[in-house]
């Protein structure tokens, strides 16, 4: 499980987020809720390390993360969706789903993500910069997937998809939850998609 206590994040003098606490416990999918500009983005990009955090904690487990770079994080089991989804337009989708992980790559696990989304299967050679929105929200959906992680966070993924495929992620995040009991974290400004998903809401007010 994650928990944040105290949260506090700036960018020089601009307080974007002045105090957050929230925890997520495991097989528990959090909505992080707020208007364009809350900070939504400010707060994934703390939780991963991308940016630094002025106070507050950051905790997995019992383990703090708060100052780890992200490749630390990622291997104490945090993985992250950006918003925007960033795909590697020229490499394939197969390409996509390995380019986080570092070692060796289970072929079990590129199968387990091709039997959740089965159009990543059909699509393996084709290159990510091809495929639709949905489709390529699948695909980091997938590559997150594949550092098996016990905290995945998602940053809109519903943005510039169409309304019958934001259903289906929907049902892929609480299929992923269920199968592997982990705990997600998402960011979302559609508020049906949160209803349909999430088991528990944090609302993100401005200051
Ligand atoms: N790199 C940056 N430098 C300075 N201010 C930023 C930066 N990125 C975002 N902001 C500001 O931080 C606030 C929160 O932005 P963001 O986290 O992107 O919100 P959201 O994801 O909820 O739309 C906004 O006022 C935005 O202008
Ligand atoms: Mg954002």
């Amino acid at each position: 499980m994650i928990s944040v206590k105290n949260l506090a994040v700036s960018y020089g003098q601009s307080l974007v987020i002045p105090d957050l606490s929230f925890s997520a416990a495991p097989g528990e999918i959090l909505g992080i809720v707020g208007r364009n500009g809350m900070g939504k983005s400010t707060l994934f990009r703390a939780l991963i390390g991308m940016i630094p955090t002025r106070s507050g904690s950051i905790h997995l487990q019992d383990k703090e993360i708060t100052g780890q770079p992200p490749h630390r994080r990622v291997a104490s089991g945090v993985a992250f969706v950006p918003q925007g989804r960033m795909i590697f337009p020229y490499l394939t989708v197969y390409e996509n789903l390995i380019s986080g992980v570092s070692g060796k790559v289970s072929e079990d696990a590129v199968n387990e993500i091709y039997a959740l989304f089965p159009v990543l299967r059909d699509m393996k050679k084709r290159q990510g910069g091809n495929l639709s929105g949905g489709q390529q929200q699948q695909l980091a959906i997938g590559r997150a997937l594949m550092t098996n992680p016990s905290v995945l966070l998602l940053d809109e993924p519903t943005e510039g998809i169409q309304p019958s495929i934001i259903k289906d992620i929907s049902r892929s995040l609480r299929e992923i939850r269920d199968m592997k009991k982990l705990t997600i974290v998402v960011s979302e400004q559609v508020l049906s998609f949160v209803l349909d998903t999430c088991d528990n809401i944090k609302v993100m007010l401005s200051v």
